[in-house]
Order: C-alpha cells, then structure tokens, then sequence
C-alpha cells in the first residue's frame, strides 16, 4: 500500500442545493500531521462532515488507507479509524464523563480494547479521571473539549480531525489542551486541526493549508516556516 493515508480529489458538497466545497483536493501522508485555517463560515467544518460521511459528499472521492470511503455510513468510517471531533459540545449532556467515554469505543476492536485505552485517556486528562462520575452538562467548556477528545481516543483512532478543539477557552487552558494535543501526537496518532490561530498550529504541524470559499487556495510545506505575514497574506488574499 502507498504512503498516503488520507487522499481527498475534488470533493464537492453542500447543504440542500447550496454549494460548500467547490472541489477540494489534498492528500496526507503516513506521518503528517496538518493544519487547517480559514475564515469562518468558508467550509472547514463541511469538510470534516464531509469526510465523515455526516453530509453527502456531490462528486468527488475520499480514499483512506487505500479503500474509497466516499458515500460510506459514518459509522462505517469511524470504524475504519477516521475519528473527528466535531466543533461545539455535542456530548450527551444528560451522560457521565465515564458514559460519555464508553460510547466513543463502540465498534468491535475499540470495544475489547476500552479498559486499556481510558486508562491512557486519563493519563493524557487527569482531570477527566477526578470527574468521571460528573453529568457532562455540569463541565466547563475545557473539560466538555477534553471529552470530546478522549471519546475519539477511545474510537482507536488512525486519523485524529479536531475541529476548533480550543475555542473560546482561555489562554491557560489554550496552553493544557495543547500540551494534551502534542502528547496525543507524540504517541503516534496522526492528527488534523483546525484552529484560527496559525501560531498554534505551527507547534502541533508539519503542514498547513489554507481553506477559503470551499476550496484548498495556499499551502506551506514542513521547513517551509510560517512566517506571519504570509499568513496573513493568504488569510485576506492581499499584502
Ligand atoms: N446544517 C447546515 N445547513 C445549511 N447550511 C449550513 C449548515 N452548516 C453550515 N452551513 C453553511 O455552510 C457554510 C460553511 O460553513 P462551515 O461551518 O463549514 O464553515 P467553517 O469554515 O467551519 O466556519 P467556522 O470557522 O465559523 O467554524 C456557511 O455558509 C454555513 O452557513
Ligand atoms: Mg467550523
């Protein structure tokens, strides 16, 4: 099999008869961990959905680990370990942190390895640990994040996509979560992030790209630095 793990061509999709995604092309390979910026309201989110089988994809292909996924169920696709981690809360608020948890390791191979993978979710969210008896409507927005994260986690991921996993938290909690987001990295789970701020990203990444009006319009390769102006510059579309 090739060294591409996710190889995404022409994608097209969008809400009702509105177009979102204008065709998106990029691929990531074995060991990549990507970045994703772009003004609100330009597709981001769509993309993930997309990706994840949550909104029909019009034309266009999805390959991941070698195996066409365009058009599979959600479920199917978090099986095969495309795991995303949707922006905003949408835990079950009316569920435990523990609960919550479980049900992130709901296919067969997550399920035999659950007691093994929590045990490395609360290693990587102490705090997750002390609440786990906690209903998830009574969490603060940092830890309904780390929940969130750690339900992907217990998925068994092979394709971690977080979607805006910092926002409106606080500086301190900005700086845990990353912490959090390097070690998920470090132990060998390749990730996408979205985030608004590409001086976030630049710690966690290799590449970024930049997602504006449906579509993929800049990209810096690994080594290429990112420098904050032309970041800037790609972000407006002017110097
Ligand atoms: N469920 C929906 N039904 C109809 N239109 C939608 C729906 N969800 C998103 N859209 C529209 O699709 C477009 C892209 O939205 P999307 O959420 O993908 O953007 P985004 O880049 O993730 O933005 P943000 O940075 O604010 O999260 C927007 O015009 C939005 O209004
Ligand atoms: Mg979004």
């Amino acid at each position: 099999m090739s060294d591409t793990v996710l190889d995404v061509r022409a994608l097209r999709s969008g809400y009702g008869r509105v177009p979102v995604l204008h065709g998106v092309t990029f691929s990531i390979a074995k060991g990549e961990n990507l970045g994703l910026i772009g003004p609100n309201g330009h597709g981001k989110t769509t993309l993930f959905r997309t990706l994840s089988g949550l909104v029909p994809a019009w034309s266009g292909s999805v390959t991941f680990l070698g195996e066409d996924i365009t058009g599979s169920a959600p479920a199917s696709i978090v099986e095969r370990g495309l795991i995303h981690a949707p922006q905003g809360n949408k835990l079950f608020p009316d569920l435990t942190v523990l609960e919550n948890l479980w049900l992130g390791a709901f296919a067969a191979g997550p399920r035999a390895e659950r007691k093994r993978t929590i045990e490395k979710v609360f290693a990587i969210f102490p705090r997750l640990a002390e609440r786990r008896k906690q209903y998830c409507r009574t969490l603060s927005g940092g830890e309904r994040q780390m929940v969130t994260i750690g339900c992907c986690l217990m998925g068994l991921p092979k394709l971690l996509i977080l979607d805006e996993p910092t926002l409106g938290l606080s500086p301190k909690l900005k700086a845990e979560l990353r912490d959090a987001i390097a070690e998920i990295i470090g132990s060998g789970v390749q990730t996408v992030i979205v985030e608004q701020d590409p001086e976030f990203l630049q710690t966690l990444t290799t590449r970024l790209l930049l997602v504006s009006e449906g579509a993929i319009r800049a990209e810096i390769a690994e080594g290429g630095g990112l420098e904050h102006q032309r970041v800037v510059e790609m972000y407006f579309g002017h110097a």
